[in-house]
């Protein structure tokens, strides 16, 4: 049995968690900053550096008393060194760095989509490579062909915004705060999907990219021009942005090599009524769909513990201390 400590720290939230090869959370913590960002509606790069830095030892330390383990029981420390807003996985890293040093561990640079890429196999024992993974996150919209560990075909891409951030500006038009996803999915369940026209970008074009700006630009139209309840506005939204992933992921499957599952990761992957829809998709190609339990969805340190076990595990060598973090770092 392997031991990894894993560290999140590229966005909002600081986190710790430690993680076993045989896919037990011994223990785990996460502080948001929900409260530190809501004021600004969105993430402040300076602010959130400033809360990893106060947050994150104690964190740690909570995780290793928690599950009565010490640095020495560990067997890598694992931290997202990218992508993400820098200060912050500086934060992250640099900590990793001091920790694998005092403790003499291996250190494992972690790509924070790399986590969110291989989060369901810590969740699913059965899942196996390939298979075809929509990572819809805050900052990232993307269809990937997950073929290995550190083995990952880009299929698609957003060509403006990513899903997480269309619902996020769409619950800052409806002034539902900050982050939106579940303030937007919530508003849903009250309102008609049906009542607001509003575009699907993109849909049946031949190659399977996504654009959400242009929905978004729809949504502010719409709430502007008043003749709509914010609850209609939410669901019609929420049904455009299901309709855009299905038809994109759709072509993204009939023209893929085959897979063993199709699977949704990152923080929209929370979304009940986008589980569903996916659910429906993968049983037209006669695949199983899976996807993270919540708390695995959004960002975590379990998935970066999860990464590092998996690359010691596939035989990936420790990323040495001179290591620099990466603002942009594409899988
Ligand atoms: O993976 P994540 O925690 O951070 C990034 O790596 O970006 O994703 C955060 C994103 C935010 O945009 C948030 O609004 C969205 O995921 N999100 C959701 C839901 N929960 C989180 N979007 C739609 N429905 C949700 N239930
Ligand atoms: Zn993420």
């Amino acid at each position: 049995m392997t031991l990894v400590l894993g560290i999140e720290s590229s966005c909002d939230e600081t986190a710790a968690a430690l993680v076993t090869s045989d896919r037990r959370i011994l223990a785990q913590a996460i502080a948001s900053q929900e409260e530190e960002h809501s004021p600004y509606g969105g993430v402040v790069p300076e602010i959130a550096a400033r809360a990893h830095a106060e947050r994150l030892a104690p964190l740690i330390d909570k995780v290793l008393k928690e599950a009565g383990k010490t640095l020495a029981d560990c067997d890598a420390i694992a931290a997202t060194a990218g992508p993400g807003l820098i200060g912050g996985v500086m934060v992250g890293l640099v900590t990793a760095k001091a920790l694998a040093m005092a403790s003499d561990k291996p250190l494992m640079a972690i790509n924070h989509l790399e986590g969110h890429a291989l989060s369901p196999r810590l969740a699913d024992s059965d899942l196996r490579f390939p298979y075809a993974l929509l990572l819809v996150s805050g900052g990232h919209c993307q269809i990937l062909r997950v073929q290995g560990v550190g083995n990952y075909q880009r299929i698609a891409t957003t060509i403006d915004d990513a899903l997480g951030e269309a619902f996020d500006k769409t619950a800052k038009i409806l002034g539902l705060g900050y982050p939106g996803g579940p303030a937007v999915e919530k508003l849903a369940r009250e309102g008609d999907a049906q009542a607001v026209p509003l575009p699907r970008p993109l849909v049946h074009s031949k190659e399977p990219h996504f654009s959400f700006a242009g929905l978004k630009s729809a949504v502010l139209r719409a709430h502007d021009c008043g003749e709509h309840s914010d609850a209609d506005i939410a669901a019609s939204f929420q049904q455009a942005a299901l309709d855009c992933i299905l038809d994109r992921t759709r072509r993204a499957l009939s023209g893929m090599d085959a897979v063993s599952a199709l699977v949704c990761a990152g923080g929209v992957a929370a979304n009940q009524t986008i589980r569903a829809g996916l659910e429906g998709l993968a049983a037209e190609f006669d695949l199983p769909f899976t996807a993270p339990p919540l708390p695995l969805c959004t960002d975590n340190a379990a998935m970066i513990a999860w990464a590092g076990l998996e690359r010691l595990n596939a035989g990936f060598a420790a990323d040495p201390l001179e290591l620099k973090a990466r603002p942009r770092w594409p899988l």
